[in-house]
């Protein structure tokens, strides 16, 4: 496949990249003279890696409503109503959900997914339908599985013994929720037992981390502590930290000089908790983000994810990850126009860095040819005007193609514009 006549992320002139045996063989100007291959011509299209979702629940999404609907919109009531939708839970029905949840995705440009999945279940059926679906999918996507307690390590019976089957079953990184434990010392347990099992199996690791809005829900500095102690500091990530936007500043600044020594990776999730969070305020109500730019400035690598993809938890989401940024840069204050070109790294490249994958991802010769082309001249262009990508390319075939959206619009007699795009 030869790609004429795009701008490459990060790169000066128009440029052509030529794709040979699935991956990148060449990306300069004027690449001519090769013969039977695919032309695409861009046309000065933006060409950039598939984007990254780092932290969403397969598992959970395409549920909304079933049975019934959340009406306080806490993450309590979606546990509970969750607790009755799992009563109809079949591998099946988890993969078809998980199969059109992704479908979602891929049309508008993600290629890589890291998925918690509960294993807070006697039968881990959940786990035994993802790991198959991330085997079937994987010619077009790559999916990277959470053991993920729901209901806590510690609370739940056999909680840990569970989440050690899952690791042996397949699921390529550990997990825990240590503020849904229920004492502290439960909280701290729970995450030396789990860094017990990632150093025993070898895995990453991936805490739902103090998603809550008491600011004296410490898990971090004991997440953060154990990586130091186990020296995986780049292999470890917390979710959520929603906690940290309470947190006093004289405490965060001591916790930030233990995260800058530790390097472990925080996922954000902005749209789930600005609804989910918050919820037991008068007003002033807060926001529920962490504090994203100061991580940003400390230079920690923070992506981003969709989370919940309409559930119990949350009752939209397509799974687009320019939602999720576009959501960032409005709460988080980032909107300077530096702030904005340099986000996409956080839906892009540092979410390759959470999930450990950046020796094969980018636009690089020599590595594989996954890559999306979207009609736009820049970043600001792609998130201002919400560009969806023309084509989503894996291994140098196309997995996914559409057309911009073109409008009709009629003032006083008859049709002033027609077929325009919003520009
Ligand atoms: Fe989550």
């Amino acid at each position: 496949m030869l790609i004429k006549n795009v701008r490459v992320r990060n790169r000066k002139g128009i440029l052509d990249i030529y794709i040979k045996n699935g991956k990148i063989e060449k990306i300069s100007e004027n690449i001519n003279n090769i013969d039977h291959v695919q032309v695409i011509d861009g046309k000065e299209a933006f060409v950039m890696p598939p984007y990254v979702d780092s932290h969403n629940h397969f598992d959970y999404a395409a549920t909304y409503g079933q049975p019934v609907h959340n009406k306080s919109g806490t993450l309590f009531e979606g546990l509970d109503i969750w607790e009755m939708r799992k009563k109809r839970l079949t591998e099946s029905d988890i993969k078809k959900r998980a199969e059109k949840v992704l479908e979602w995705q891929i049309a508008q440009g993600v290629q890589y997914i890291r998925t918690h999945v509960n294993v807070s279940e006697r039968d881990l059926m959940s786990l035994s339908a993802m790991l198959e679906f991330r085997e079937e999918m994987k010619k077009f996507v790559d999916i990277q599985i959470v053991a993920f307690p729901q209901y806590g390590l510690l609370n739940f019976e056999n909680g840990l013994e569970l989440l050690e089957e899952a690791i042996k079953m397949g699921a390529e990184v550990v997990g825990a929720i240590p503020h849904l434990e229920d004492t502290r010392e439960d909280a701290v347990a729970s995450l030396e037992r789990m860094f017990e099992i990632a150093e025993k199996y070898q895995v990453l690791v991936d805490v739902h981390c103090d998603e809550i809005d008491d600011d004296q829900s410490r898990s971090l500095e004991v997440l953060a502590s154990l990586a130091r102690k186990y020296e995986m500091g780049p292999l470890v990530t917390a979710s959520h930290t929603t906690a940290m936007h309470s947190y006093n500043n004289a405490y965060t600044a001591k916790l930030f000089r233990l995260l800058e020594r530790t390097n472990i990776n925080f996922v954000v999730n902005p749209v789930i908790n600005l609804h989910l969070q918050g919820r037991y305020d008068s007003y002033p109500v807060r926001r529920g983000v962490t504090r994203v730019k100061e991580l940003l400035e400390a230079g920690l690598n923070v992506s981003l994810g969709n989370d919940d993809i309409t559930d119990p938890f949350y009752p939209f989401g397509t799974g687009n990850m320019l939602d999720v940024l576009y959501m960032l840069l409005h709460v988080s204050h980032l909107l300077g126009y530096e702030h904005i070109r340099n986000s996409f790294d956080l839906i892009t490249t540092n979410g390759a860095q959470t999930l450990n994958i950046k020796e094969h991802y980018g636009i690089e010769e020599g590595k594989p040819a996954n890559l999306i082309i979207l009609p736009a001249e820049n970043e600001y262009d792609i998130i201002r005007r919400r560009i969806k990508p023309i084509y989503s390319i894996r291994n140098g075939e196309i997995i996914a193609k559409s057309t911009p959206e073109t409008f009709n619009v009629y003032l006083d007699k008859g049709a002033k514009r027609v077929n325009f795009k919003i520009d």
